[in-house]
């Protein structure tokens, strides 16, 4: 593997740019390649015939710019499983994988998730914490409408505020809930919006958990570059509204940026 190489980043919109930040100021030596497939947003409604076809397609990009390996920074796409990365010549790194790294109290004996409807109905994220944590019982709760809304970008709307109370007042209804992943990248963008509606609910970002386990996979592989620090960005949308976003989340500015066709 070449240490030099970059590290690919996908997710379906502007969402896995929470997680990017996060990589970026954990990594900062390391070059990174950045994908949101905004044109095509939001994925978690979609078929799985459909977000293979468009998963595997954002992959074959990445492959050509010659990336040491992959983020899946989006939960509906890991929640695909090993179809996706199949025949690819680098590892892909699953959000989903660090499903019960990002709790803290492995001693919680109940906890919520709130992902698209395709991560939900996957069961993935319930099996991963079932497994890591026996005891812990999960309750997963889809939306439908919150990752299409956040994209958008109005993020003090108020569609916003009255999905996430419908997701969580859900929740809530399902059982004694006081520790809540957000299993979609989308979300942390509003976590201010969350924590403002339900101040007495620990919201989990996945996001910091899946930078670690990356870390820890460069050093076993002897793959960590030391000398990169470059950063691009890329979306089938519209480059200046999603550079806007990333400037919102505090990211540095990218050395090269563009809109791109992928299919
Ligand atoms: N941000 C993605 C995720 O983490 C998907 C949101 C969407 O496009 O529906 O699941």
């Amino acid at each position: 593997m070449d240490k030099n190489g970059a590290i690919g980043l996908i997710d379906s919109g502007v969402g896995g740019l929470t997680v990017l930040a996060k990589a970026v100021e954990l990594l900062p030596n390391e070059n990174f390649i950045y994908l949101g497939d905004s044109k095509n947003c939001p994925y978690g409604n979609r078929s799985r015939e459909e977000l293979l076809k468009l998963g595997r397609s954002m992959l074959k990009f990445l492959q050509e710019k010659q990336v040491k390996c992959v983020m899946l920074a989006c939960n509906t796409m890991s929640s695909l499983g090993d179809a996706l990365s199949d025949g690819f010549p680098f590892p892909v790194f699953r959000i989903v994988s660090c499903a019960a790294d990002c709790i803290e109290d492995k001693s919680l004996k109940s906890v919520g998730v709130l992902a698209t409807e395709f991560t939900i109905k996957s069961g993935l994220y319930q099996k991963v914490i079932e497994n890591a944590m026996p005891d812990c019982k999960v309750f997963g709760v889809g939306s439908k409408n919150l990752a299409r809304l956040v994209e958008a970008g109005d993020l003090r709307g108020d569609e916003i505020r009255n999905e996430i109370k419908l997701c969580i007042d859900k929740m809530l209804s399902l059982g004694d809930i006081h520790d809540v992943i957000m299993g979609c990248t989308h979300f942390p963008i509003v976590l201010d919006v969350f924590n403002s509606l339900y101040p007495e609910i620990n919201f989990i970002d996945p996001a910091a958990a899946q930078c670690r386990y990356l870390e820890k996979n460069l050093k076993e592989m002897n793959a960590e570059n030391q000398s990169g620090g470059r950063l691009e960005i890329y979306t089938t949308g519209n480059i200046n509204e999603f550079l806007n976003m990333a400037d919102y989340l505090k990211i540095k500015k990218p050395d090269m940026a563009g809109s791109i066709n992928i299919n």
